[in-house]
């Protein structure tokens, strides 16, 4: 009888022993901590967190954090604040990026998944804009010939446009497109190194995002000749400040490319 019993306990054991691990398995250990420099690149899964400061130098003043909060399954939570004074240019696009699934045609993408949801404080006003960032280019890993942007959020700033109205605001190329459940107006432009294509809402912010990228690429190539044998190269989410201060919040962001 008491062996018996201690068989049991000892099958049981494995089982009781898993239940705890399963459920810690769902939010993994990442690295939470706040980091600040320029180039400071947080990997965790899927994902990297770029602090990505790249005009920083145009600023007379100000810095820029960020870290992660929590990854689970495949969202990633995280949170950028950030001072701006001086210049005119965009000073960083703290971002989070995608590693997984990259550098395929876009013919070959059947899907991108995505879900955003963020919030921000501000004290007083500021110049930002909260946007995807997606790059393509003629090969696997090479330069960059489209940038795809897709604006939730226009505090103040603008896109990049070939054209401006005698009102000194930017002419789209298309108005009130419907994609992934809102109406947008698509702008398109040259940064100097590369196409610019960008969606901004034509009305309000979108604080709560879920649809698929797949369709904005759809809508490139049926109306605005980019080619569906570009390979999609880079894909990031976040912020690009120009002036002012701010904390942006995403509780929830996911991406897959399928
Ligand atoms: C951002 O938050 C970090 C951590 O709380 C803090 O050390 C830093 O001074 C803040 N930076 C800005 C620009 O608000």
């Amino acid at each position: 009888m008491f062996a018996k019993g201690l068989t049991l306990i000892l099958l049981a054991a494995p089982f009781l022993a898993s239940a705890a691990p399963a459920e810690l398995e769902a939010r993994q250990n990442i690295d939470t901590s706040s980091h600040c420099g320029q180039w400071d690149v947080v990997t965790a899964g899927q994902y990297s967190l770029l602090l990505d400061q790249w005009g920083k130098d145009g600023a007379t003043s100000g810095s820029q954090c960020a870290h992660l909060a929590s990854l689970s399954g495949s969202t990633v939570s995280w949170a950028t604040n950030w001072t701006w004074t001086g210049g005119t240019g965009v000073k960083s696009f703290t971002n989070i990026q995608l590693n997984q699934g990259i550098n395929k045609q876009l013919s070959a993408i059947s899907s991108m998944p995505t879900t955003w949801k963020w919030s921000q404080s501000t004290s007083g006003s500021i110049v930002a804009d909260v946007a995807y960032d997606l790059f393509t280019s003629n090969t696997a890993g090479g330069s960059n010939v489209n940038e795809i942007m897709i604006w939730l959020a226009n505090f103040n700033a603008g896109p990049i446009s070939f054209q401006y109205g005698s009102d000194g605001k930017p002419v789209p190329v298309a108005s009130s497109i419907s994609l992934a459940g809102h109406t947008w107006n698509l702008y398109s432009g040259s940064n100097g190194a590369n196409n610019v294509f960008s969606f901004l809402p034509t009305s309000g912010t979108i604080t709560s995002f879920s649809g698929d990228l797949k369709a904005f690429f759809t809508y490139l190539t049926q109306n605005e000749g980019v080619s569906s044998s570009q390979y999609l190269v880079t894909a990031q989410a976040g912020t690009e400040p120009t002036s002012g201060s701010a904390t942006l919040t995403t509780s929830a962001y996911s991406l897959a490319i399928n």
